[in-house]
């Protein structure tokens, strides 16, 4: 039986083009989110201070949320027919959440994970447009690991309100 290349979708060999310009998005992000999880693991275990105890726990949380958005991506990644990369392909880009000079610089970690998240709201919206009308899978489970990041940036959001309005920022 025929199936028109409609019916295959995504996967149909006149995608293959978009399908690998779909996994290199997704392969990004994928070596995003792993290296949040360590910015994440760090920060959570090195901050020091009463004031800290609440960043703690949040990044806490955080690091299994991002770890599941790692698998989430890597799984995607092998549905498309990609291959998820070793870790001599990684290259570490926060620099804005490296080793603290003060362990009890609450502030610096607070704009870091902002900025962290940021990246990858901007990153995930990008994959939503690429994927409008193309692959409505991927679409939707990006939809929902960007929510996550919008939340995660707006709990981090208001904790640096707070450091502000007391003019600890
Ligand atoms: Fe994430
Ligand atoms: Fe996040």
């Amino acid at each position: 039986m025929e199936t028109n290349s409609l019916d295959k979708g995504i996967f149909s060999g006149d995608s293959s083009g978009t399908r690998e310009d779909i996994v290199a998005l997704l392969t990004k992000a994928y070596w995003m989110e792993i290296e949040t999880v360590m910015s994440y693991i760090a920060a959570s275990t090195n901050l020091d201070g009463v004031r800290a105890q609440e960043i703690r726990e949040s990044l806490a949380t955080d690091v299994e949320e991002e770890l599941g958005h790692a698998k989430e991506f890597a799984n995607r990644i092998k549905e498309l027919y990609g291959v998820v990369p070793g870790s001599e392909e990684f290259r570490a880009e926060q620099s804005f959440l490296q080793r603290l000079e003060h362990q009890t610089d609450v502030v610096a970690v607070i704009r870091g994970v902002i900025k962290a998240e940021t990246g990858a709201i901007e990153h995930y919206t990008q994959i939503i447009e690429e994927t409008d009308g193309v692959d409505p899978v991927t679409q939707d489970m990006v939809i929902s690991i960007l929510r996550d990041e919008q939340g995660h940036r707006r709990l981090f959001e208001g904790f640096l309100r707070e450091y502000e309005f007391e003019g600890k920022a």
